[in-house]
């Protein structure tokens, strides 16, 4: 999120130097190259970098003194407890802080709780006295792999700042982008930021239970969510899709820190721990349509397609994939996985765990079962013939509602989406 920060804000005519501690990052950066899968950003990295707007150091020291904005971008993952981690942000601040030189504004780009961007004045001060400086809030609302466009062309851009010329002179770095733009105080801003990825969080946990529901009733969720989004009060681009859950690094950390925010406030946040229990049993669904298909796992072999959170990306973190390939192996079961975009980084539990395939056919073969576990958008293009005449038998569980139901009854699979259930009929050998 910073890189794309960084690059884009250059991209406006902006001079910008990004900074990281992690040097090999910073390499690849100075060379033009993603650390990571990133529509556009390769293209639009290297144009700044070679028009001279754009450099990367891993010394905040050398680029804090002459800058005018220094936006904070670092990682606020969950702690066990499941409130926000703010060691990254605290340390991020003591480092810019002892480089601060003239008037400076500080944005807090991070999704934090609402109080922590006014609580990092103090933290800042103690470490430099005579700094002159305002913080602003500027929290991001960029989807993975899709964040050069977001951030190019976004529905809103939130500043939340305590002083206003401050939050006018943050505004003015977007001008650029004629974006409509709203100025709140700094909780304020903090706070749409939970409350949007917590919105959209509840939304998929709202249709999963409905899906859930579906199956029971032999509805099919798909058109439900079809019928729903053509309210203009729901609209066409609501996180309505039904699966076996969300991930990633935002969604489950976010609704996790907002509800202990909550409590610690002594509000028990019924709604959000709801979201997260839906989440959490939805990847249980694969395991249970399994104990529908066959009575004893005993040499059950099956196929996870994709492993990563969402399409298009190969990040694990908090994957629901992920979690169905533990639940399987926990069970005895014989897994392979495939992910079109895999990579080294494929962590060692997931190699001890499964067979890691090269291709979603070699997966496949001699397999009982056919998972999808993430919607990458290739495997709507599979031979689903070849496929099924491979395996051992026919069960297909499509745990993102990405294949065209009929094209998987037609190719000869037991069809059982989430939400789909009377599309399907019994698995056969
Ligand atoms: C999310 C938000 O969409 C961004 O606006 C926000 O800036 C970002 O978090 C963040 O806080 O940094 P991202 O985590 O990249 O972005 O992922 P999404 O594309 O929103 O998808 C999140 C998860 O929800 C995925 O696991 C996806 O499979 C799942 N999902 C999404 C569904 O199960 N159903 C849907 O209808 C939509």
């Amino acid at each position: 999120m910073g890189a794309v920060t960084a690059a884009c804000l250059a991209d406006l005519g902006h001079t910008v130097c990004g900074v990281d501690i992690n040097a090999a990052r910073i390499a690849k950066l100075r060379r033009g190259q993603t650390p990571f899968h990133e529509s556009n950003l390769s293209e639009v990295l290297k144009r700044n970098l070679g028009a001279g707007r754009l450099s990367f150091t891993t010394s905040a020291a050398e680029a804090v003194p002459s800058a005018d904005f220094v936006l904070i971008a670092v990682d606020t993952p969950a702690s066990d407890s499941g409130q926000a981690d703010l060691s990254s942000l605290h340390a991020a601040a003591r480092d810019v802080a002892s480089s601060l030189e003239g008037e400076t504004v500080v944005v807090i780009r991070s999704t934090v709780p609402p109080g922590t961007s006014a609580s990092l004045a103090p933290l800042i001060r103690a470490v430099n006295p005579g700094a002159r400086f305002d913080i602003v809030a500027n929290p991001e609302f960029l989807r993975e792999g899709f964040s050069v466009a977001d951030f190019m062309r976004p529905d809103r851009i939130i500043i939340g700042a305590d002083d206003r010329g401050a939050g006018r002179r943050v505004a003015g770095l977007y001008r650029g982008l004629r974006r409509p733009i709203l100025i709140s105080d700094l909780a304020t801003a903090e706070m749409i930021k939970y409350a949007s990825n917590s919105y959209l969080a509840a939304s998929i946990s709202f249709i999963n239970e409905i899906a859930n529901i579906c199956d029971q009733v032999g509805a099919d969720v798909s058109q439900v969510a079809r019928a729903l989004a053509m309210d203009k009060r729901i609209g066409r681009r609501a996180y309505l899709s039904a699966g076996i859950g969300f991930g990633g690094g935002c969604f489950p950390k976010d609704v996790s820190a907002l509800a202990c925010l909550a409590e610690g406030h002594g509000y028990p946040a019924p709604m959000l721990r709801a979201v997260m229990r839906v989440n959490e049993l939805q990847p249980e669904l694969v395991l249970a349509r399994l104990k529908e298909a066959f009575a004893d796992f005993s040499g059950l072999r099956v196929a996870v397609l994709g492993l990563s959170f969402k399409g298009g990306t190969f990040d694990l973190r908090s994957s629901p994939a992920l979690a169905v390939v533990r639940l399987l192996a926990q069970e005895g079961i014989g897994v392979r996985v495939f992910d079109p975009l895999a990579d080294e980084s494929v962590p060692a539990e997931v190699a001890g765990a499964a067979d890691i395939s090269s291709d979603p056919y070699q997966a496949a073969a001699g397999c009982h079962a056919l998972i999808i576990a993430t919607e990458h958008p290739e495997f709507r293009e599979l031979d689903l013939v070849r496929i099924r005449s491979s395996m051992k038998s026919s069960l297909l569980i499509d745990g993102r509602n990405l294949l065209d139901t009929a094209a998987a009854l037609r190719a000869g699979f037991s069809y059982r989406g989430i939400g789909r259930g009377h599309q399907t009929k019994p698995v056969s050998p």
